[in-house]
């Protein structure tokens, strides 16, 4: 089912389906909840799958200047509110995704009962990818978002998906295409600010599952596993045939990974 709910000045879009556990799906950058559509329906065969349109992103609006991951935290939350959510949910999030898992894990960790970090990273950016960052939210506020697939595509796929998975590939296109890019330039200003969670990871005490892809070069598998091993308990998952994308390079790892993780401790 598609919602939009409104909230506030914003109107957020959510998709939902299933019964069990709710399981709230959050997407990486600058994409949307169809990033998920591959995983979507399995996760649903057990449970209430949750995946949202991220402030500025998708379907929703609500542009500001810059969205820090706080403010995409505490969206989420208001989110469950609104849907009368009030058992605690597992959350995944990708790359972009993770640093809002983070902040929910920070802000909200009551609604939480475990967390599966995808392809993301726990440092902050250096000072030359901060830079970096606001000049690409100069760039596709004046020049839009024409050159952004084939700039980024490279890193988010693997090899092999680029060669011989056209429709990942044409998908990824598309939906990068079809963000706006003031829902764009508002999370990279976000991000280029965003904290070093490091110091964090020792305190988490919910059940934490950590999924790289083998070839990821935005958060490498090595970096991942190396925060992992710093989040009491936590388990690593390594995804063979994906790079960052690992719900739309290789879905039926993904399920493999997480159905288990979040039946195992029910
Ligand atoms: C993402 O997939 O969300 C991005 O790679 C995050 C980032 O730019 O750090």
């Amino acid at each position: 089912m598609d919602q939009t709910l409104q909230i506030g000045d914003t109107s957020f879009h959510v998709r939902t389906a299933g019964e069990g556990s709710p399981l709230v799906l959050v997407h990486g950058f600058p994409l949307d909840h169809h990033m998920y559509d591959a995983v979507f329906e399995p996760l649903a065969e057990q449970h209430q799958v949750i995946a949202i349109d991220l402030r500025g992103f998708g379907q929703s609006d609500g542009y500001r200047e810059i969205v820090p991951m706080e403010m995409f935290a505490d969206d989420i939350a208001a989110i469950l509110d609104a849907m009368e959510i009030n058992e605690q949910v597992n959350f995944a999030g990708l790359s972009m995704g993770g640093y809002i898992g983070w902040q929910m894990w920070q802000r909200h960790r009551d609604r939480l009962s475990r967390l599966i970090l995808l392809d993301t990273r726990a440092i902050a950016d250096d000072e030359v990818q901060s830079r970096a960052r606001r000049m690409a939210a100069e760039a596709v506020l004046s020049a839009g978002m024409e050159d952004v697939p084939v700039n980024m595509l490279p890193k988010l796929l693997a090899p092999s998906t680029m060669s011989d998975k056209p429709d990942v590939v044409t998908a990824m296109t598309e939906m990068i295409l079809r963000q706006d890019p003031r829902g764009v330039a508002a999370a990279q200003r976000g991000m280029a600010q965003r904290p070093n969670v490091e110091s964090w990871l020792p305190e988490i005490t919910i059940p934490t599952l950590v999924i790289s892809g083998e070839h990821d070069v935005i958060s490498t598998p090595q970096e991942m596993q190396g925060f992992a091993a710093q989040i009491p308990g936590a388990q690593f998952v390594e995804i063979p045939d994906a790079g960052h994308m690992v719900p739309m390079e290789n879905p039926a790892a993904m399920c493999e990974a997480v159905l288990p993780f979040c039946r195992d401790l029910e």
